[in-house]
């Protein structure tokens, strides 16, 4: 991943809930500023939806991008309940802006050359900074979902795979390129994409640095629909429609336990339901189980 100096809060734009780990409150960025990095942030009710904005570039991503998706997480209105992550433009993302492997790089943002010259400590820092971008979307309370048209490459792939669900169109194409350019994905894609295929072909995947293309896609698990292209806004409607149908804390409770099963024994699975069916028992008819 490429390093940088992320995005800098300014003074003015609202001010939103606290967020980030030390419960401080941060700013929300301005539109304009989204713009800068080549992003769209918009809330409609309790549907969020953030648009890479850079089609001429085929929406490639610099650290400013993750440092923003991060800062959209912590700052994220209470009332959102599905966020949809999408590509403007023919491709969905094209990954790491390629500017970044020049000795120049990215302009204010640093190049793989520059952060070969970091000590441990401050390249740890950046790339952890860099993986909140993507960490967010996974949180219980929300529910992701990527619809992906074109090239998914890299760090879009990656980011695709971030999201709980996604949604392809006909014209969809996963590639994990990372390896053919001597790098490993560490946008936190390693993780789903071994959940989601197995390890065996997620070696695959990435070792060829192979296109998937969505019907392929869809077989593996990578995709939970595929629909013609012009079918996509609708498609992605439809289901963010769907999942605001059932109880919002059910909902979370639920994601919360379908994510820790991954990691439990039966037994311990068995032991999370009944702990969280007794929280939402109570909730609903009372009492205190005391
Ligand atoms: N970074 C910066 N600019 C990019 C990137 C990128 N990753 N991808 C495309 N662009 C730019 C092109 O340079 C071109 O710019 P120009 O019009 O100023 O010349 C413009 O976007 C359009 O690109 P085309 O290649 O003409 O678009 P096309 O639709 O034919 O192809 C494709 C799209 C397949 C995505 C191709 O652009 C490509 O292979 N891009 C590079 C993919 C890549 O290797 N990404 C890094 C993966 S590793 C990682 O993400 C960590």
């Amino acid at each position: 991943i490429s390093v940088g100096e992320g995005v800098e809060p300014g003074t003015e734009g609202a001010l939103t809930r606290p967020g980030g780990v030390r419960g401080e409150t941060e700013r929300t960025l301005t539109s304009e500023e989204l713009a800068e990095i080549g992003l769209r942030f918009e809330v409609d009710g309790e549907i969020a939806t953030i648009t890479l904005d850079r089609p001429d570039k085929r929406n490639a991503q610099t650290f400013a991008t993750w440092s923003a998706l991060a800062r959209i997480g912590r700052t994220l209105p209470e009332q959102v309940r599905v966020v949809v992550v999408r590509g403007e433009g023919p491709s969905f993302s094209a990954g790491i802006d390629l500017r970044t492997f020049t000795p120049e790089g990215v302009p204010g943002q640093g190049s793989f050359a520059s952060a070969a010259a970091l000590d441990d400590g401050t390249f740890e820092k950046r790339i952890t900074e860099a993986q909140q971008g993507f960490l967010w979307l996974r949180r219980p309370d929300i529910v992701s979902i990527a619809v992906v048209q074109g090239h998914a490459i890299g760090a879009g792939f990656q980011l695709a795979l971030s999201c709980d669900l996604r949604i392809l169109a006909d014209d969809a194409r996963f590639c994990m390129k990372e390896p053919a350019l001597g790098l490993v994905p560490d946008l936190t894609g390693t993780k789903p994409l071994v959940d989601l295929v197995g390890v065996a072909r997620a070696v695959e995947i990435c070792l060829t640095a192979r296109t998937i293309e969505a019907g392929e896609a869809l077989r593996l698990g990578l995709a939970e629909q595929v629909v013609p292209r012009e079918e996509l806004p609708e498609a992605t409607r439809t289901l963010a429609t769907a999942l605001l149908s059932t109880n919002r804390d059910a909902a979370t409770a639920t994601k919360r336990l379908l994510h820790g099963a991954v990691g439990r024994t039966l037994e311990e699975q068995c032991a999370a339901e009944r702990a969280e069916q007794a929280v939402r028992i109570r909730a609903l008819f009372g009492g205190t189980g005391s």
